[in-house]
């Protein structure tokens, strides 16, 4: 018992070990507090691997990202689904997806995340457009006149919450927009403040409404619904087809999945796109450069653009818009926090790099936290600034960044990496660069005055792209073109 409680000793070979004076809870307290401080002091002392005792978890954190390439070739021994697939499940609601009694789903649905990518990428795309230039027209282009104030989270939450919705999900047969979805929203806010803590494996019922409020977000998605909507993504009819074939999974668990891949598809993008909004309206000169490129592209694509008219922006036009890009992926690595978790299969040497190997025990966790890579100033200058071309270089796409004089294969990691990167990211990027481009082109955009700036609210820090810790007043008007 005591050995249990004083918890392992550091073998050789391992890397450093902490473990904190509490047993079990570790350095969990500390960790949650500021993950990105915690790390930061603990590389200065300790190396740029280290094993940590966190919640009674060994989790060994690699902080070099000229590391990073040989952590995630190993790809046979570290598995990323062992742990997602326990997390998830108690997380959305729905059983667990890999224990005999759906044989072959895991797989299959891994497989549909194709219809987010290639090909597939154009007819989502192309839906996103419209249903934006519709949420936009409808809610904001309608009234005439002088200047309007906004709450800046709270507008791109709820235009990016209901455009990505009816492209995912599709519209009722009726009507073009579903009733209701101020309250979906709402109540979608409420489950998001509270996800750090499920993730973190509290228990629900310890969550006041949580479990409630989960329910009728759940409900929402009960096959007899979702079968009344049309437009529905081929990638989420794919996934009902293939609920439908398991006899074993209830209509509440098939709306559960559903309701899980919300989640996924609103949960980051919505904050990005306030980050990529707040720093381009914080900085008048990039915004007034990004707005150059977009009207340089419309007028050589031959479109006569004008506020009362609807635009369309295609997939290979987005892909033009490079200035665009490069801004919101310097909004990407200030304000996403994402921790890259992979589980040990076996004991094994885990290479570092052509010198260094650590040994690790079946059942660790190995973790990349590339927000240090994302804050190194020996990486990024002046790390803390936006500057909104700092992917680009001589006109083009800049790749080429260097730690200790070596080329860095990965320096931009806010969608994960290897084999379990995010399916949803170019759709992601897409959708954010369209929902700027209808701010820029219908709007005229101000910061208002004597407010304090945004600041991250690390509470979800290691889960996604952080909140900020309060919402800021903007100005807008139609602009006239
Ligand atoms: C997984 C980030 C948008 C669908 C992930 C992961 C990250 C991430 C970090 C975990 C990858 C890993 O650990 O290696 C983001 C960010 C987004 C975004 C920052 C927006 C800015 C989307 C969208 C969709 C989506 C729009 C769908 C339409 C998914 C799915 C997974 C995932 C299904 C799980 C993949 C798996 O189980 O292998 N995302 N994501 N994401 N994301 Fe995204």
């Amino acid at each position: 018992v005591l050995c249990v409680l004083r918890g392992r000793k550091r073998r050789a070979g391992e890397p450093p070990l902490i473990k904190g004076w509490i047993p079990y809870v570790g350095k969990a307290l500390e960790f949650g507090k500021d993950a990105h401080k915690f790390l930061e002091e603990h590389k200065k002392k300790y190396g740029d691997v280290f094993t940590v005792r966190i919640a009674g978890k060994y989790m060994t954190f690699i902080t070099d990202p000229l590391m990073y390439p040989n952590i995630i070739k190993q790809g046979r021994q570290l598995d990323f689904h062992e742990f997602s697939d326990k997390v998830a499940p108690v997380t959305f609601g729905y059983p667990p997806v890999i224990n005999g009694k759906y044989p072959g789903l895991s797989e299959q649905v891994k497989r549909s995340f194709n219809l987010l990518q290639g090909d597939k990428l154009t007819p989502l795309t192309e839906s996103m457009m419209g249903n934006l230039m519709l949420v936009f027209r409808q809610d904001h282009l309608q009234e005439e006149g002088g200047w309007k104030i906004g709450n800046m989270f709270e507008f791109c939450f709820s235009i990016m919450f209901e455009a990505t919705f009816l492209t995912m999900y599709g519209r009722p047969l009726s009507t073009r927009r579903h009733s209701g979805m101020d309250v979906l929203m709402d109540h979608f806010i409420k489950f998001d403040t509270m996800f750090p803590l499920l993730i973190a494996q509290i228990p629900i019922r310890l969550l006041g409404r949580t479990k409630a409020i989960r329910e009728k977000l759940i409900n929402y998605f009960l096959p007899n619904k979702m079968s009344c909507w049309s437009n529905t993504s081929q990638f989420i009819k794919r996934r009902s087809e293939l609920f439908e074939q398991y006899d074993a999974l209830r209509d509440v668990d098939k709306a559960a999945h559903h309701f899980a891949m919300l989640w996924a598809s609103v949960g980051n993008t919505a904050p990005a796109t306030f980050w990529a909004m707040y720093y381009l309206v914080s900085h008048p000169e990039a915004l007034q450069v990004v707005r150059q490129e977009l009207h340089d592209l419309l007028t050589l694509s031959g479109v006569d653009f004008s506020s009362d008219k609807d635009v369309m922006l295609s997939r290979e036009q987005l892909e033009k818009l490079l200035y665009l890009e490069s801004s919101i992926n310097e909004s990407l690595r200030l304000s996403s926090s994402s921790m890259n978790i992979r589980v040990a299969q076996e004991d094994f040497s885990l290479r570092l790099d052509a010198e260094r190997s650590a040994s690790v025990r079946k059942g660790d966790i190995i973790a990349l936290y590339p927000q240090i890579m994302h804050l190194d100033p020996e990486i990024y200058e002046d790390p803390e600034t936006f500057r909104f071309d700092r992917y680009m270089q001589d006109g083009t796409v800049k790749t080429e960044f260097y730690k200790d004089g070596q080329k860095l294969k990965y320096y931009l990691m806010p969608f994960g990496s290897g084999s379990t990167m995010c399916p949803g990211r170019h759709f992601a990027l897409n959708e954010i660069k369209q929902f700027l481009c209808l701010l820029l082109l219908y709007f005229d955009l101000e910061l208002e005055e004597g407010q304090t700036r945004a600041t991250l609210d690390p509470s979800r820090a290691g889960l996604g792209v952080l909140l900020p810790n309060n919402d800021v007043h903007f100005r807008y008007r139609l602009r006239k073109v």
